[in-house]
């Protein structure tokens, strides 16, 4: 399944590692560049997961510019919830939104997690669909953000954790070290 997303880099030299709060600047023109239309109504709310510091937040960076974000939090019930992933739309398409995803799983513990869970956009569905995600059940209109969103999931397993790693490792992206908590 990941072995579609062999070369994704493509020579770019793409790290990710903790969000910072020097980080907000670039991470609210990315919000912004990307816009309504595709994020829903109240652009500001995107940036609360990286504020209130629920769970995980990260940072890829391609050739040492900070280019997108996502966020990794435990849902209980054996369910880690990805959420809040954008990345600059002038640097999207050069794998740093892959790199984000695979790095989300190659950090979580197969013994405590048991399935992998986000909402994703009419924008995004296709992208996740990439990693295994499916839709489960309808899509949903969401009142507040005014979008139409789709709950996906993947079963999660030892064998998805070290595909997801291979990936990294063939591409020279490492995990940051201080991530090994879920
Ligand atoms: C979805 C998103 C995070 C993906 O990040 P990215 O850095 O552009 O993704 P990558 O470069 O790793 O993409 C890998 C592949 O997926 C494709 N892809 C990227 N975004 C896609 C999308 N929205 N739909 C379908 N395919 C997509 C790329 O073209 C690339 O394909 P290729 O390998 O055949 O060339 C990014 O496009 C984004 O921020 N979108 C707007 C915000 C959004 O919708 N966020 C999700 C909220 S749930």
């Amino acid at each position: 399944m990941l072995s579609a997303l062999k070369g994704f880099s493509r020579g770019r030299c793409i790290t990710v590692r903790r969000y910072r709060q020097s980080d907000a600047s670039v991470l609210e023109r990315t919000i912004r560049e990307i816009g309504e239309n595709v994020l829903g109504h109240g652009l500001k709310h995107w940036m609360g997961p990286y504020e209130d510091q629920r769970g995980a937040a990260l940072t890829a960076e391609i050739d040492g510019a900070p280019v997108g974000f996502a966020c990794v939090e435990e849902y209980g019930d054996g369910v880690l919830l990805f959420h809040s992933d954008v990345v600059s739309p002038s640097r999207q398409g050069r794998g740093a939104g892959t790199a984000l995803t695979l790095v989300r799983m190659a950090i979580a513990s197969p013994s405590e997690v048991s399935w992998l869970g986000l909402l994703s956009t009419e924008h995004s569905r296709t992208f996740y669909e990439r990693f295994g995600f499916a839709v489960e059940g309808e899509s949903t209109r969401d009142p507040f953000f005014k979008l139409t969103l789709n709950q996906m999931a993947v079963g999660f397993s030892e064998t998805l954790r070290d595909a997801a790693e291979g990936r990294l490792r063939d591409e020279g992206i490492a995990c940051p070290q201080d991530l090994h908590y879920v």
